[in-house]
């Protein structure tokens, strides 16, 4: 390849765009044609955990494929019973003890609707067919993922061809409760889950689902410690499944090996993905408990798999990559790396374009708004945050893009555990400069 771009349009870009070329990436690094380096700050679209380039990584997934190439999803291989013993021995929160395999957490999150959907139908249930999901939230691109999802702009257009459940706010106190007129009261905490069944008829619903850190679209927003707690008391008491979206925040993201682990709550459905295998491989994942496959078996019926679920190779990476963040106290790095990534961070408030600065661990963000007293975003037609992730990389990081109305630029930040202080302060002092270069450009 000797182009430092290329157009890939209709897939990527529009019409006259091109896209930058990446010829390598190695550790905390991706190299650019041309030579240009730049540092991983969102750990690409946070999930590169354990970092680029992993020479073992690569042979564990070399031996896997010469082994088993490909084997239909409900036959066992070695690799992937050595993936669901380490998840069950070392990672799966008490009780969650099944699993099944995806290509991504798109698929994950599709494959949770169902199962849950399958529990109430071979449970004599069939009348509980909603899946209560938050405003401005992601769950994924399919079309059952977006009906649960929040996301607008990524479902624009597309509503005709999904079911749209209900939804209730997500935790996001910065501006609540003024500026949303149709938002305000204590339907912003988890008292409006009690609102929202109460609305649908608690009957007629099969679950919730949430990220427990909310993720790109709002930015890495963190809710208050008896936020999850309760979430799980309501779903007990109204007899509906809770479904914990750690496609983004599990697999340590967070500085715990899941989300929800911070507050003690055992969901009785997590869906994983990104980090499972660090991007090595493209694998998502659903984990249930007994109760919740039980009446499924019973009535002899069964979850459906995709062609590609659970690869052998895919598995054999995940579970490398498991052993790896283990081995080397990844998870424990990204806690005390956060809390310092955090503090740097949120001396960035004083920023005149810098309204919030927020996260957990190695998930982070900084939403960036035109004047922030007014908490005023940027014009749409500005394209605010595309301008500072253009402006990082040409001055050397990578951030990832994120933001939804009215949160509507945030620069999110998963760098993989790897990275150093050092790396820290270059992160945050090239998105200061980032963000007034993009001021600048914006001013025109
Ligand atoms: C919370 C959450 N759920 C689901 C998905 C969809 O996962 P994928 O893009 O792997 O299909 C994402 C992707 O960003 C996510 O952040």
């Amino acid at each position: 390849m000797d182009s430092q771009r290329v157009s890939l349009y209709p897939f990527l870009g529009g019409p006259g765009r091109s896209a930058p070329v990446i010829e390598r990436t190695e550790g905390v690094h991706w190299q650019m044609a041309g030579g240009h380096r730049v540092l991983d700050a969102g750990g690409g679209a946070i999930i590169a955990n354990v970092g680029h380039g992993r020479e073992e990584i690569a042979e564990v997934a070399a031996a896997a494929m010469a082994r088993t190439t490909y084997v239909v999803p409900p036959f066992a291989t070695e690799d992937r019973v050595a993936l669901v013993e380490r998840l069950r021995r070392d990672w799966l929160p008490e009780g969650l003890t099944r699993c099944m395999f995806t290509s991504g957490g798109s698929e994950a999150v599709d494959s949770a609707l169902r199962l849950v959907r399958q529990h109430f139908v071979s449970a004599g249930q069939p009348e509980r067919v909603k899946v209560i999901g938050r405003h401005r939230a992601y769950h994924g691109a399919t079309l059952a993922t977006l009906g649960v999802g929040g996301h607008e702009k990524r479902r624009k257009g597309l509503a005709p061809l999904f079911v749209d459940h209900p939804k209730i706010p997500a935790w996001y106190p910065l501006r609540r409760p003024a500026s949303f007129d149709d938002e305000v009261g204590p339907q912003h905490s988890a008292e409006g889950l009690v609102e929202a069944l109460e609305r649908e008829g608690p009957e007629t619903v099969a679950a919730f689902i949430a990220e427990p850190v909310a993720g790109s679209t709002l930015g890495a927003v963190v809710p208050p410690d008896d936020y999850w707690p309760r979430l799980r008391q309501i779903c007990d008491d109204y007899g509906i499944l809770l479904i914990a979206d750690e496609v983004m925040c599990g697999f340590g993201r967070t500085g715990r090996r899941f989300a929800l682990d911070h507050w003690d709550v055992v969901p009785d459905v997590l869906v994983g993905g990104k980090g499972l295998a660090g991007g090595y491989a493209p694998i998502g994942a659903v984990f249930a408990s007994e109760r919740v496959v039980a009446p499924i078996t019973e009535a002899g019926d069964e979850v459906m798999f995709f062609t590609y679920s659970a690869h052998p190779m895919a598995c054999a990476v995940a579970e490398k990559v498991l052993e790896i963040l283990d081995r080397e106290k990844l998870i424990e790095r990204a806690a005390s790396l956060g809390e310092q990534l955090g503090k740097r961070l949120a001396q960035l408030e004083t920023h005149p374009h810098v309204a919030h600065a927020r996260g957990l661990g190695l998930m982070r963000a900084v939403e960036l708004v035109e004047d922030r007293e007014a908490l005023k975003p940027f014009p749409k037609e500005a394209g605010f945050i595309s301008k500072v992730v253009a402006a990082g990389l040409g001055r050397g990081v990578f951030f990832y893009p994120g933001g939804c109305d009215p949160a509507r630029d945030v620069a999110c930040f998963g760098p993989p555990f790897i990275i150093t202080e050092d790396h820290i302060e270059e992160m945050v002092a090239t998105l200061e400069l980032s963000i007034d270069d993009a001021a600048e450009r914006v001013a025109g």
